[in-house]
């Protein structure tokens, strides 16, 4: 966050939701808490609620999507919520209209959150600082540079699976540098107090010495993988490449790829994590994927749940009933 802006009210709430920097521990865990109170057992009713009835949603993403946007939506109308999705390439936007135009369009029609995804860093806290003083804005990932709702719903499933986060050896691997999904789980995991953190790449993909404080690096996968009880696999962000030429897939997967033999590296009762899109032959073979040790559907699902926790902590900060 830039001087003087704080995406938390005077009471320590959440008035936007931008990033997990700075969001204290008792804050987080209070979010995951209200996340499980929304996770139902497989094949009962979606959970519902009241928390934003008379409010609006309004997805504005730039960049494609298919969980974050998905899931966002759902939680808003399972909390009661009317809902706008706007594809933004093919909004007005596309004829000129700057985001704050398009913005204070919708406010107009009495908006009250935005979800917006955006590949233009600092565009969300941009837009923080425009709204109406009624108005929220929540990330759905900005650039590489975070995805606070991402890196909670992934705590909330190791949470789910491990009971906590003491003494967990977590480990991300694949196109860290590019990666969202992994500077938002880093910061929550550290906060969280997972004691060891590596991060796995090669050299081009790996992120500045100045970034991921205090987590391990490793450029071997073998290494980085042994007797870890979290294994999260990233996509290569090829999208976000600038200069080098293209990822060798082939020698990619064969260094990088997560297959059962190098599961097996991993501690016992290990998990696997991806947060999606896969790009399956490529960072995961499928076997790993759709196998016992796999939580990427589960992460999914604790996606909808995390979603609905953040609406509902944002509209009770702005005075509706918790
Ligand atoms: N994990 C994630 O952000 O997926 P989508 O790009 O499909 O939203």
């Amino acid at each position: 966050m830039s001087g003087g802006f704080s995406q938390q009210d005077a009471n320590g709430r959440l008035r936007h939701l931008i990033t997990l920097d700075g969001v204290p521990r008792a804050l987080i865990e209070e979010l995951l808490d209200r996340a499980q109170s929304h996770v139902t057992p497989a094949g009962a009713l979606p959970p519902r609620g009241d928390d934003l009835a008379g409010w609006t949603v309004a997805n504005l993403f730039a960049e494609p999507s298919t969980r974050t946007r998905a899931s966002f939506e759902l939680a808003a109308v399972r909390l009661g919520a009317d809902t706008i999705n706007l594809d933004v390439m093919l909004s007005s936007r596309a004829k000129g209209e700057s985001i704050i135009d398009t913005i204070y369009t919708l406010q107009e029609m009495q908006v009250n959150v935005f979800v917006i995804r955006d590949a233009e860093p600092g565009i969300h806290e941009y837009v923080a600082r425009h709204v109406g003083p009624g108005v929220s804005v929540i990330s759905g990932g900005e650039a590489h540079l975070s995805h606070p709702t991402q890196g909670l719903l992934d705590a909330l499933t190791i949470r789910q699976c491990k009971g906590g986060f003491d003494g967990l050896v977590v480990t991300l691997v694949g196109d860290i540098r590019r990666s969202r999904v992994a500077r938002s789980a880093h910061r929550a995991l550290s906060t969280l107090g997972v004691a060891e953190i590596r991060i796995v790449a090669p050299p081009v993909m790996m992120p500045e010495p100045a970034e991921f404080a205090g987590a391990r690096r490793f450029g071997s996968l073998d290494e980085g993988i042994a007797g870890a009880d979290v294994v999260m696999m990233l996509r290569i962000q090829q999208e976000r490449a600038t200069g080098a030429g293209a990822t060798d897939l082939v020698a990619y997967h064969q260094d990088y790829g997560l297959t059962p033999a190098r599961i097996e590296r991993a501690a016992p009762e290990a998990i696997v994590m991806h947060p999606g899109p896969m790009n399956r032959g490529v960072e995961i073979t499928s076997d790993v994927a759709d196998g016992p040790r796999s939580m990427i559907r589960r992460q999914v699902a604790n996606g909808v749940a995390v979603r609905m926790a953040v609406l509902a902590h944002v509209a009770a900060a702005r005075g509706r009933a918790p």
